[in-house]
């Protein structure tokens, strides 16, 4: 890496900044990037004015391979017991497909009327545009405000232009980018870290514009609204602290009754923490390159918006700021990734353990007060873990904060069973605590009392008969392009 790789990569922005944007006009864009007019959640009514974008934001399509994590690794669904997370998990796959998977996980279950749960409104958060619209007409209370199964008829376009753009204004219409925050929260998020929106340059706001969604947040509030737990800062421990403060839990852990953390996806928060980060490597950098039309005559550079695996754009990524080779390169990701999963399923057994021998001091009688200290250890622990594994591709933006937080976790884990050793040999329990055949997804789910069949019978109907009225619904209202 040289000021001269770095150079070319200012160049084409530059390029691109000639063919878009008076390269004067930045701040003065950011400024006028907050939406006045109505928010146009339908994208291929921009497939016109647009047309490179929008091709290749619909080529999000072709990530479609679901991987189920949770048949991968059957310990995630001891760690997650009482948590929707272990009834299902997939890996992410494409823009494209973010509603269609909300509506199918069974996380969100199966409701009935838009009264009924398990799931809260804020689920839709970092879907689609919609969302961005329904704040815009309603506020945030209003938004916020009910269960999931509400926002069914309005939540009805995938992530899409207006999640990342101020498509009412005049500068995106000539074809300028006018980036800007569609979130509230997540722009009173980066003012609280001291990087509000409006006042970030060029590379800061492409990567804020990401960071809309994929970060760490919880619900908070009476209209359990998102918030992201950054008031402290963004690395793992200062959030930690924060939630200690507030004493949030996401839920209570099945076995151990622990009260529980579970990490989103902080991509962001891990992003900045990491090498390219610091260097201010945006997201886009490798995940949206500028790329040329060849079949229009001008050759006109745009910005690929198939957001994607960086590696199967390799000459128009890494290449434009490394000398390596491709081989090379991700060689030496593979070798982080080997390595973060090494430790990350040293943990989870650890996990595993520490959460049946919580039950078993329970059921053996331990009291509240014997138990705190523990608890506290499994929840720390199952945080950091949590936190570097639900940060999606960590072993390319920080592999070496994954490592260390996994190491925490591994050290607070053993404190965690050392004390339980303690508290059950007082209990009069000397003999290892067994543990259920948990070998597959669907023997830990069994283990754990699950009833899986209902779950899916009720999925399959709901997806027969409530989604396609949701559909018609948004049809007839004109939220959907014809
Ligand atoms: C996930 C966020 C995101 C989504 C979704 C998105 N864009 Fe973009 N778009 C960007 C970013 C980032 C840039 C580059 C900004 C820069 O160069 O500073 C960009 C640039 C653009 C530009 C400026 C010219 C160029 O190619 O750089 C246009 C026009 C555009 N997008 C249109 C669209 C259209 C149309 C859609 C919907 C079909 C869309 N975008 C969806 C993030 C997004
Ligand atoms: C409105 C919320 C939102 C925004 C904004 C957003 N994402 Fe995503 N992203 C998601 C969701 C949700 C998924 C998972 C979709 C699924 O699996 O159904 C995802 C998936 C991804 C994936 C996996 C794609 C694959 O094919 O496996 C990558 C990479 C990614 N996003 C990068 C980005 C980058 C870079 C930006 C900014 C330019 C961005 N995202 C902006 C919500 C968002
Ligand atoms: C220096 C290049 C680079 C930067 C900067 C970068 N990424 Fe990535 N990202 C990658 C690579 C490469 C992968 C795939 C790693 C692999 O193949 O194991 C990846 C993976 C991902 C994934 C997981 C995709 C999946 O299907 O598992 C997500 C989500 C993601 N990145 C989002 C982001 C966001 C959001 C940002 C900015 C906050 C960002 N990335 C910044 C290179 C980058
Ligand atoms: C816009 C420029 C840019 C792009 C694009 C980029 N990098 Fe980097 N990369 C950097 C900078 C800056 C550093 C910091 C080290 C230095 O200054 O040499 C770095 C460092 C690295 C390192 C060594 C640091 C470490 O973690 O050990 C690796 C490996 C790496 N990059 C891989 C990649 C891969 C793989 C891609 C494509 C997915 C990529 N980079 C894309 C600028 C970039």
């Amino acid at each position: 890496m040289s000021s001269h790789n770095r150079q070319t990569r200012l160049g084409l922005a530059a390029l691109l900044l000639t063919t878009c944007l008076g390269a004067s006009g930045l701040a003065q864009a950011a400024d006028e990037a907050q939406p006045k007019g109505k928010i146009e959640a339908r994208s291929e009514l921009f497939a016109k004015d647009h047309a490179d974008q929008f091709s290749s934001w619909k080529g999000t399509s072709e990530s479609k391979e679901r991987t189920d994590a949770l048949a991968d690794d059957p310990q995630m669904v001891v760690l997650w017991a009482g948590y929707p997370f272990s009834k299902d998990y997939n890996k992410p796959r494409g823009h494209f497909y973010a509603l269609t998977d909300v509506r199918e996980t069974l996380r969100t279950g199966a409701p009935k009327t838009a009264e009924d749960g398990p799931l809260p409104m804020a689920c839709w958060s970092c879907k689609g545009p919609d969302v961005a619209r329904v704040i815009n007409e309603k506020g945030e209370d209003g938004y916020f405000k009910g269960m999931w199964a509400k926002g069914g008829p309005e939540i009805v376009n995938t992530i899409g232009c207006a999640d990342c753009h101020d498509t009412a204004s005049k500068e995106f219409k000539e074809g300028k980018p006018a980036l800007h925050l569609s979130r509230p929260y997540a722009d009173r998020a980066m003012t609280a870290i001291g990087k509000p929106f409006k006042e970030q340059g060029r590379f800061d706001q492409q990567s804020q514009v990401c960071g809309q969604c994929h970060v760490e947040y919880y619900f908070s509030g009476p209209t359990k609204a998102v918030k992201f737990p950054w008031d402290k800062g963004t690395t793992v421990e200062q959030m930690e602290d924060y939630y200690d403060e507030i004493g949030f839990a996401d839920w209570t852990h099945a076995l151990s009754k622990t009260p529980m953390l579970k990490a989103q996806h902080p991509e962001y928060e891990t992003w900045r923490a990491g090498i390219h980060g610091q260097n201010n490597v945006a997201c886009v950098d490798c995940h949206m390159p500028k790329v040329q039309n060849e079949q229009n005559e001008q050759g006109k550079v745009y910005t690929d918006h198939k957001v994607g695996n960086p590696f199967d754009r390799f000459d128009q990524t890494c290449r434009n700021c490394h000398t390596q080779s491709k081989e090379m390169l991700q060689g030496i990701v593979q070798q982080r990734k080997d390595a973060v999963t090494e430790i990350k399923l040293k943990v989870e057994k650890q996990l595993v353990h520490a959460h049946f021998e919580a039950k078993a001091a329970w059921d053996a009688g331990a009291t509240e007060a014997e138990m705190k200290d523990i608890q506290q250890d499994i929840r720390h622990a199952q945080w950091r873990w949590d936190f570097s594994i639900a940060s999606h591709g960590v072993q390319m933006h920080a592999p070496e904060v994954a490592l260390r937080m996994l190491g925490t976790a591994l050290d607070k884990a053993a404190d965690a069973r050392t004390k339980l050793a303690r508290l059950l040999a007082a209990k009069g329990i000397s003999h290892e605590i067994a543990i259920p055949d948990i070998s597959s997804k669907e023997k830990a789910q069994a283990a754990l009392g699950m009833d899986m069949k209902q779950m899916n019978s009720d999925k399959a109907q709901f997806l027969k008969t409530t989604v396609p009225a949701w559909d018609a619904e948004a049809k007839a209202a004109g939220r959907l392009a014809q």
